[in-house]
């Protein structure tokens, strides 16, 4: 595993954005996974900023979310999938057939799960995956104890990563889905080069222990260790608990 550790946010979009160009330039139509929450923004930002310039031809990238809340209404504003479109997908001008998720609002929800593990192979695997982590190490919504060789399934949100996510819905966290999709570490684990971004004091803990902790299920982040290409990029506050 390679740790960068980077001045600020900004400096950490810059360098994973630049990482996603110089795979665009070996392989134009790569499949990038996405993360959302707030960690990974300053990637697009920096992404479709070097697009508009036209220092990156995204235009055949292929995107494909990590995971997905369960139950929101088709479009609500919040489910990962608008918030993909909004962020990454529109903002570069990418067709819709360009983009894939999980199904969170399908009537048989583990059947949406099998089917995206078998649509993400069917796609030739994930060239570039971002990933972000949770305070309680978790990576996509595999929450401390999930298995390591877990595939795409439905989880359970943890009472903690639910009053994370309120912020995202006015504060609320009676309206927080208690349940999403999220691609399984193992399924995680078959991406080409994993690249994790933690910014921020407050996940300096659990970054702490995903580079220098023991393999665990506990922390799900730490099955990184086990990934012949991982890079984990952490800003000075995220960076403040490594020895
Ligand atoms: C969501 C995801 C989560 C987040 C994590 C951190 O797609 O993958 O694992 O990366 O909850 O969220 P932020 O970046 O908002 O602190």
């Amino acid at each position: 595993m390679e740790v960068v550790i980077v001045k600020d946010a900004e400096a950490g979009g810059d360098l994973i954005a630049g990482a996603i160009a110089d795979l665009l330039v070996r392989k134009p139509d790569a499949l990038l996974g996405v993360a959302t929450g707030s960690t990974p923004l300053p990637i697009y930002d920096a992404l479709i900023a070097k697009a508009r310039a036209g220092s990156v031809d995204a235009s055949r990238a292929r995107i494909c979310q990590l995971d997905e809340y369960v139950g929101l209404p088709a479009g609500h504003p919040e489910s990962y999938r608008a918030t993909v479109l909004r962020q990454v997908v529109e903002p570069l001008g990418l067709p819709a057939e360009q983009f894939m998720g999980p199904d969170g609002s399908a009537a048989d929800v583990q059947a949406a799960c099998v089917a995206y593990d078998r649509a993400l192979a069917e796609a030739g695997g994930v060239d570039l995956q971002i990933l972000g982590i949770g305070t309680d190490g978790h990576i996509g919504f595999n929450e401390p104890c999930s298995s390591l060789a877990s595939r795409t399934r439905i989880k359970t949100l943890t009472e903690q990563t639910r009053i994370d996510n309120a912020r995202f819905f006015d504060d609320d966290i009676e309206q927080v889905p208690h349940h999403v999709i999220t691609q399984g570490i193992g399924t995680i684990l078959d991406a080409r080069h994993l690249v994790l971004l933690a910014t921020g004091e407050g996940k300096a803990e659990a970054v702490a222990q995903t580079v220098e902790g023991p393999v665990a299920s506990l922390v799900p982040a730490s099955a990184l260790q086990l990934h012949p290409h991982a890079t984990v990029v952490v800003d000075e506050g995220a960076a403040s608990k490594l020895k």
